[in-house]
């Protein structure tokens, strides 16, 4: 495993993730042994939502905590908020409940990072400003971000709020790259060109926001992953040749594709299986070549022109 910093300058963070978006079915000693065999394998981050599982996934995590108290002071943990059912709120009342929801959830006194999950097109800033304040201020939260957001919607919230924005959580996966393609295809009309992020990741480099990739295994949206799927035969034999050559496997080169990015991401990967957590922690230590990592962005069917 690597180690980076991304929110605090004091702190290394492995530079995977773990999302906890599938755990909601784990029992309280499953949880623990999931949290505990994550640990032991280098990673120290992760992920969660308010709404994961309808909030059982932070509560499933907080039960396997409380089964180990040694863990808490191991890990960092980032949850989300500002999605309610069929609407997105982002009003300074959702998101101090949301917090104080969360908090009782995971049994934890501190959100290590507070993400807000997807741009409310009623935002105000100043709100959110506020909330921030007293959340920081309180000592509730250490450290903020976004997910889902473009780069003006983020100088937007920057107008009011003073904390910075430290990490935008954005799709990306190796099917799923228009983040990356509409850089090397500025001003074409092709598909590849088109920018649905406002630049996201020169802007994110620019400002030293981290990106973590979600669904970093996925083709569609949460569900349906690549790795050996026969609608992807071209690109899964280029990934399992390449896991013959750096001694890995599939999962671990589509990973080490990502973490091959200069400016550090950190993908945050949903896997339960701790065999294939197993992998992709000694995949993140793998660097791919230039031409490796060109050549499976052009098996994936980006262009280069
Ligand atoms: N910000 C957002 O809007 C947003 C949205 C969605 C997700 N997220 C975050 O991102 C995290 C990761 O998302 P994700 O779970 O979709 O990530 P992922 O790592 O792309 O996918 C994990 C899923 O793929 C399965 N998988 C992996 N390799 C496989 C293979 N070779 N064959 C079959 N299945 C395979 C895993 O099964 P096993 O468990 O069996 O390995 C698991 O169910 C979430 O937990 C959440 O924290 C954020």
């Amino acid at each position: 495993m690597k180690y980076i910093k991304t929110f605090s300058e004091n702190i290394e963070v492995s530079q995977v993730a773990l999302g906890c978006m599938r755990i909601a079915d784990m029992s309280a000693s499953e949880a623990e042994r999931y949290i505990s065999e994550a640990v032991e394998l280098g990673y120290n981050y992760f992920d969660h939502a308010d709404i994961y599982g309808g909030g059982e996934c932070e509560r499933v995590f907080g039960s396997g905590l409380a089964l180990n108290k040694s863990l808490r002071d191991k890990i960092i943990i980032q949850t989300k908020c500002g999605i309610r059912k069929e609407m997105y709120d982002f009003s300074k009342e959702h998101i101090l409940n949301s917090v104080d929801n969360s908090l009782k959830s995971l049994g934890v006194e501190k959100i290590d990072v507070l993400l807000l999950h997807r741009p409310d097109l009623l935002m105000e800033p100043e709100e959110v400003a506020e909330a921030f304040d007293y959340l920081y201020e309180s000592g509730k939260v250490g450290a903020f971000g976004v997910s889902n957001h473009s780069a003006s919607q983020i100088e937007l919230l920057k107008t009011a709020v003073k904390q910075d924005i430290k990490i935008n959580q954005m799709q990306l996966s190796i099917t799923n790259a228009t983040m990356i393609s509409s850089g090397a295809n500025v001003n074409l009309q092709n598909r590849d060109g088109i920018n649905y992020d406002g630049y996201l990741r020169d802007y994110c480099r620019l400002n030293s926001i981290t990106v973590q990739p979600w669904s970093p295994l996925q083709h569609g949206f949460i569900s349906g992953t690549f790795l050996e799927n026969p609608d992807f035969e071209e690109l899964n034999i280029k990934l399992r040749n390449l896991a013959e050559k750096y001694g890995t496997t599939d999962t671990g080169i589509a990973i080490a594709w990502l973490l091959r990015l200069p400016e550090k991401m950190q993908p945050v990967v949903g896997s339960i299986n701790v065999t294939r957590l197993e992998e992709i922690s000694k995949a993140a230590d793998i660097s791919l070549s230039r031409e490796d990592w060109y050549d499976i962005y052009l098996t994936a069917g980006y262009k280069l022109p």
